[in-house]
C-alpha cells in the first residue's frame, strides 16, 4: 500500500484552482490563531513559498493541531479558494489535518534571524529554514546545470576515482587512507612505515583533483569532465576553504591556453543564466535578504567581457596601487586572497583571468611557456569570492614534463603511466577546474562554505 497521494507545494501554488481538492504534506512554518479560526504555513521544500491553511474551528482536531509546534509535520486534505491575504493567490481550508509527527520540543532552528553561525550547529535542521532549503535547491539546479552544459558541448562524464595515489596539485595535502592498524604500524628496514603492508601495496589518499585521471579519457575520447568530491587536508581555516568539496574538471585534446579560457568563460555564464532561468523565485530571495543587488551583479557578469592579465602586470599592478597589503607582493609569489579580490574588484572591475604565472608557484603538469619561466595557466577571479577556476594547458611534450618532475621531486616511475600519454600519441590539451561551492557562493551570495555544504567538513569539524 502506498502513501497516500500528495500534491507538491509548489504545484498547488503555480496550478491549482479554487475549488479544487487537494492533499499536501510538509512541516509547519508558522501556526498562529485568532478567535476561531488559525493560519498555518506549510513548507514541504518543494519551492521557496508556503502555503497557508486556514484551519477552521469545525475541524475535528482543532484543538490538537492548533497545540502543534513550529517544525511538527502534517498531512492535509481541503479545497483551494482565492486567497484575501496579501501576496498570496490561493489558500487551502482543510477538510482534515493527519498529524504525522509531533515536535519532542521547540525547535532550535525556529527563530528568524538566528545567526549562520549558530546555524551550523544544528546543521541537521537548518535545511527546514528559508535560507538553507534555497541553498540546497541552488545547489541541486547547478548541478544540474553543469551537466547540462557539458552534455551539450559533447563532453563525456567520467568518474575519476577517489582514492589514489598521485597527488596531482603535489601540495602534499593529502588525507591519507589506510587499513593498517595504526596502534600497531609494520615497519621497514630504515625504521618507516612499511605500506607495501597496507590495503594498496602503497600508500593512498583521497583524492585532491580527478584531473591527471582525467587526462587519460581525454587522450582516447578528447573531450571529457569530471564532476566528484575531492579533499584538502590544507589547514586554512577561511571562509572559501573547505577540507572536502566538489570539484568540476573538464579535460579536452587539441587545445590550448586561450581554449581553455574560452571555455570557462562560456561555462560560468552559462551556469549564472540557469540560475535566471531556473531558480528564479530562490534566486529573488537572495537578492533581498542574502546579498543586495546580487542579481544586477550576476547581470553584469553575463554581460561582461571579462578581463584577461599577465601576472606579471597584475604584480606590477598590485605593486603600484598604494595599498598595504597584509601579504607582501613580489614576482615569483602566489596571489593571495587580498590581491586576487583587490585585481577583480577595484583593478579590472570585472571577473578577470589571470594568466602565466611563475612556474616555480604553479603545479608540475602545466606546460612551459617559451620564456622557460612561466607557465601557459589562468585563475579566474571574481569579486567576492575570489579564485574561482584554476585551469592550465597541460605540458604534452615529455622531455619538459620530465624536466618539471625532477625539478618539483617527483618520482618518474611512480607516474609512468602519466609519462605514457606523452609517449603514445600525445596531443596539445588543457583543461581547469571548477570549485562548486565557490560557484555556489557567488550565485546565491552566501559568504561563507560553511553555508553551501550540507554537512560542511573543515578543520576540527566534520560533524553529522
Ligand atoms: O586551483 P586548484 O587547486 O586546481 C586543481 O585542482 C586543478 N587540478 C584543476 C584542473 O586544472 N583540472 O583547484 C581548482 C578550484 C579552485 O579554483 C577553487 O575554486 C576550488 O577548486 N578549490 C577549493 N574550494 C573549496 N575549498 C578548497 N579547499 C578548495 N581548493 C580549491
Ligand atoms: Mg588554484
Amino acid at each position: 500500500m502506498a502513501y497516500p497521494k500528495r500534491n507538491e507545494i509548489s504545484a498547488v501554488l503555480k496550478s491549482s484552482k479554487p475549488g479544487d481538492t487537494v492533499s499536501v504534506g510538509g512541516w509547519i512554518k508558522s501556526l498562529r490563531s485568532s478567535k476561531n479560526v488559525a493560519f498555518m504555513h506549510l513548507n514541504d521544500g518543494s519551492v521557496f513559498d508556503s502555503v497557508q491553511v486556514v484551519l477552521e474551528e469545525s475541524l475535528d482536531n482543532y484543538d490538537r493541531v492548533l497545540s502543534l509546534l513550529t517544525g511538527a509535520s502534517v498531512f492535509v486534505e481541503g479545497q483551494v479558494r482565492e486567497s484575501p491575504a496579501k501576496g498570496q493567490r490561493i489558500e487551502i481550508v482543510p477538510s482534515r489535518v493527519e498529524i504525522v509527527g509531533e515536535c519532542a520540543a521547540a525547535s532550535p532552528v525556529q527563530k528568524a534571524g538566528t545567526s549562520f553561525e549558530f546555524l551550523r550547529t544544528v546543521a541537521h535542521m537548518r535545511p527546514r529554514t528559508n535560507t538553507f532549503g534555497a541553498v540546497f535547491r541552488m545547489r541541486s539546479a547547478l548541478s544540474f546545470a553543469v551537466h547540462s552544459f557539458f552534455n551539450q558541448r559533447g563532453f563525456v562524464y567520467v568518474h575519476s576515482p577517489i582514492l589514489t595515489t598521485s597527488d596531482c596539485e603535489g601540495a602534499g595535502e593529502m588525507f591519507q587512507v589506510t587499513s593498517l592498524d595504526l596502534n600497531k604500524l609494520p615497519r621497514g628496514q630504515n625504521g618507516g612505515i612499511d605500506y607495501t603492508k597496507d590495503f594498496f601495496g602503497e600508500r593512498c589518499s583521497l583524492t585532491v583533483s580527478g584531473q591527471l585521471e582525467a587526462e587519460i579519457l581525454a587522450m582516447s575520447l578528447s573531450k571529457v569532465y569530471t564532476f566528484g568530491p575531492t579533499f584538502r587536508a590544507e589547514n586554512s581555516n577561511t571562509a572559501r576553504h573547505a577540507s572536502e568539496f566538489w570539484m568540476i574538471e573538464p579535460e579536452f585534446a587539441f587545445s590550448d591556453l586561450e581554449d581553455d579560457i574560452v571555455l570557462a568563460g562560456d561555462f560560468v555564464k552559462y551556469l549564472i543564466q540557469y540560475v535566471f532561468d531556473h531558480c528564479g523565485r530562490d534566486l529573488r530571495f537572495f537578492d533581498e535578504r542574502i546579498e543586495k543587488g546580487l542579481k544586477d551583479k550576476l547581470k553584469a557578469v553575463l554581460e561582461a567581457d571579462f578581463a584577461v592579465l599577465d601576472y606579471t602586470e597584475a604584480v606590477k599592478a598590485l605593486k603600484a596601487s598604494g595599498r598595504t597589503f597584509e601579504y607582501p607582493v613580489e614576482w615569483g609569489e602566489g596571489l593571495q586572497t587580498e590581491h586576487e579580490r583587490w585585481i577583480t574588484e577595484e583593478y579590472t572591475k570585472r571577473p578577470s583571468f589571470v594568466i602565466n604565472y611563475p612556474r616555480s608557484i604553479k603545479p608540475f603538469y602545466m606546460y612551459c611557456n617559451d620564456d622557460d619561466r612561466t607557465v601557459a595557466c589562468f585563475d579566474f577571479l571574481v569579486p567576492r569570492v575570489g579564485e574561482l577556476i584554476g585551469g592550465s594547458q597541460r605540458e604534452h611534450r615529455q622531455d619538459k614534463l620530465m624536466r618539471r618532475m625532477q625539478e618539483c621531486d617527483m618520482d618518474p616511475a611512480k607516474y609512468g603511466w602519466y609519462m605514457d600519454l606523452r609517449r603514445f600519441g600525445s596531443v596539445p590539451h588543457g583543461g581547469f577546474g571548477l570549485g562548486f561551492e565557490r560557484a555556489l557562493m557567488f550565485v546565491t551570495g552566501m559568504a561563507n562554505i560553511r553555508d553551501v555544504c550540507l554537512c560542511p567538513r573543515v578543520p576540527g569539524n566534520a560533524a553529522f
